[in-house]
């Protein structure tokens, strides 16, 4: 398997800048915008099914008020995800993760953000053991270091990277508090980090991270000086709403 050089470009929640985030619509336009990987966001339904939703409830993406997992599959499907994106977009549905899975080409990947708790695992390894999809191409992401752990546990061949904003309580995080991050992924074996950009993130960040031995993606980055100096500093992966747009940026053609 060849990755393209790094660093990778994630769509995130699909190409979610022009498509409604986490569709099979945002999915096809993040490959057609030449994405190296796609990020969507997962929770389980009330019957077990692994759908892709970021909030708890369906209201802002599809108006019905309720969470996923006081409804069916069946019931969620009859749901318009798409409409509120724009009209070009009426009848896409909430898909499941057996579909994103299956529209991932062969010379792409993924990364599954568990937005639920650890409940999902079983059905998560269920749904990656019966993909076609090689295992090495699916990353498992989550800001829950209890939860991501169980599902590195679980599946210990899948790469994990943990989550975490640069900021708390509108305040920048220390570097301390990266020291930390670093040693709370090591110990549950996890593979990296997956950080907000407002990190202050520069060559040497990315090398403290680098030499212990995890990879560094950083999300969600929509702006091209920004991704240019990340990608100097030597990042690994860089999440975008605008894959096709931010490669042009780093192409110079901007
Ligand atoms: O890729 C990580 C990023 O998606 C985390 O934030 O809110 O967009 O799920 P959020
Ligand atoms: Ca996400």
């Amino acid at each position: 398997m060849s990755f393209p050089a790094s660093p990778l470009i994630v769509a995130h929640r699909g190409a979610s800048h022009d498509a409604p985030e986490n569709t099979l619509a945002s999915i096809a336009l993040g490959w057609a915008q030449a994405a190296d990987l796609l990020e969507i966001d997962v929770r389980l339904t009330r019957d077990g099914a692994v759908v892709l939703l970021h909030d708890e409830t369906l209201a802002r993406t599809t108006g019905c008020p309720a969470a996923p997992q006081a409804l069916d599959l069946a019931t969620i499907r009859q749901l318009d995800a798409g409409a509120w994106k724009a009209p070009q977009y009426t009848g896409q549905r909430v898909p499941t993760l057996p579909e994103a899975l299956a529209a991932v080409p062969a010379d792409k990947g993924i990364l599954i953000e568990i937005k639920c708790g650890a409940e999902i695992v079983p059905a998560l390894q269920r749904h990656l053991a019966q993909a076609v999809l090689p295992p090495e191409r699916v990353h498992l992401i989550c800001f829950d270091h209890e939860v991501l752990s169980a599902a590195k546990a679980a599946m210990p061949h899948i790469k994990a990277l943990f989550l975490a904003g640069g900021t708390h309580e509108g305040r920048p995080r220390p570097l301390s508090d990266l020291d930390a991050l670093i040693a709370a992924a090591r110990a549950a074996n996890f593979d990296g980090l997956d950080l907000g950009e407002d990190w202050p993130i520069d060559a040497a960040f990315v090398r403290r991270v680098h030499a212990a031995g995890l990879l560094l993606h950083i999300w969600t980055v929509n702006d091209g000086a920004r991704a240019r100096q990340l990608v100097a500093a030597g990042v690994d992966g860089i999440t975008t709403d605008r894959p096709g747009w931010l490669r042009k940026q780093l192409q110079g053609d901007g």
